[in-house]
């Protein structure tokens, strides 16, 4: 029987972490670290799974529940296909990843897509790159309760490895950015790993929801930073989750402005916002992870912050180039839990 074939890249957020929830605008960029998959359609309904690299090998039938189990996402990736008419029933898959799992990079979203980018192609359907990274949200909301926003799917569903975009994530309007070429963005794995499915990732969303009701506005972070310290009736600790959203998204806008204007030093004083604004207000971070960004800028970053979910998994941080190799060595020989995992730009 034919294969079927897609690679889908993981992705790191420059800025703008909590924002996609919220009504507001991230940053990522499509990294060369990647996630494979090789579909073949099957007759019947059901799914068989191997996952070189990654966990093994599984055999389960399409109207499965999620169970728990690290296959759960190829499951509800092929019943959204099923569903999408992009594929008639089951399927055997091959998987094969370079994404460190667990890591604030993406590896479930590029996986979830990649199986349905796979599925397109078995099934000839003209669906777009955007329709697809929303049904993989769906996906992820609504099969396996996880409760995401849109960022990460249409960060691994449309730029190229290497390339940014800046995502509205309120109309889904992008733009492609330029990364600075005397600057290197580089991911660094802090060795702590945690998955979106442990339960803080949820209280932090609604602690949003929380706030949105109370403020009567879906969007948080185009709220003012003023109005959020006027509101009544606010919790302390929602108060700052909101003000998070609100300085987030605005520091992204403004870090677009930087990369347009080639002003990497701008760039760099926004991400170390970012990050204190994710340690003390969205109380995101972890002291080992704080630990890692704050030797980062010590030794040479212009900028650097924890990236994605939050509690464990990489940091990114903007070196110049010609300092880069030096600053590498000396901050993983200072953290010994951390390591390299990829780097965009420069
Ligand atoms: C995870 C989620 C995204 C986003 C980030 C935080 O990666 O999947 O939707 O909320 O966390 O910015």
């Amino acid at each position: 029987m034919t294969a079927f074939t897609a690679t889908v890249p993981g992705r790191v957020n420059l800025i703008g972490e909590h924002t996609d929830y919220n009504g507001g605008m991230v940053l990522p960029a499509a990294l060369s670290v990647a996630m494979s998959v090789n579909l073949i359609p099957r007759a019947d309904n059901r799914i068989s799974v191997s996952a070189r690299g990654y966990s093994g090998s599984a055999e389960r039938a399409l109207h499965e529940p999620a169970q728990d189990h690290w296959s759960d996402p190829s499951v509800g990736a092929l019943r959204e296909a099923v569903s999408l008419g992009l594929l008639a029933g089951g399927a055997a898959l091959s998987i094969q990843s370079t994404i460190p799992a667990g890591s604030g990079l993406s590896s479930s979203a590029a996986l979830i897509v990649a199986i349905l980018k796979a599925a397109r192609a078995s099934g000839g359907s003209d669906l777009g790159d955007l329709e697809l990274a929303l049904a993989a949200r769906r996906v992820e909301n609504e099969y396996l309760g996880v409760p995401c926003g849109i960022m990460d799917q249409v960060a691994v569903a449309i730029p190229q490895p290497g390339q940014a975009i800046a995502l509205d994530t309120a109309t889904l309007d992008y733009t492609v950015v330029p990364l600075p070429a005397d600057h290197t963005m580089v991911v660094i794995h802090s060795g702590l790993t945690r998955k979106l499915t442990d339960g803080r990732y949820k209280a932090r969303k609604e602690e949003c929801d929380a706030a949105r009701e109370a403020i009567g506005r879906d969007d948080i972070c185009r709220l003012d930073p003023e109005e959020i310290a006027a509101a009544r009736g606010l919790d302390e600790s929602v108060r700052k989750r909101a003000r998070h959203c609100a300085t987030e998204h605005r520091r992204v806008l403004a870090a677009v402005e930087a990369l347009e204007g080639g002003d990497t030093c701008t760039l760099g004083a926004l991400m170390n916002m970012s990050h204190a604004s994710m340690r003390d207000d969205f109380e995101m971070s972890l002291p080992a992870i704080d630990a890692l960004v704050e030797s980062a800028v010590e030794l040479g970053a212009v900028g650097a912050r924890l990236t994605g979910g939050g509690w464990g998994g990489c940091i990114v941080a903007c070196i110049a180039n010609d300092r880069r190799e030096a600053w590498q060595a000396e901050l993983l020989a200072r953290h010994t839990k951390a390591r390299f995992v990829d780097a965009v730009g420069g």
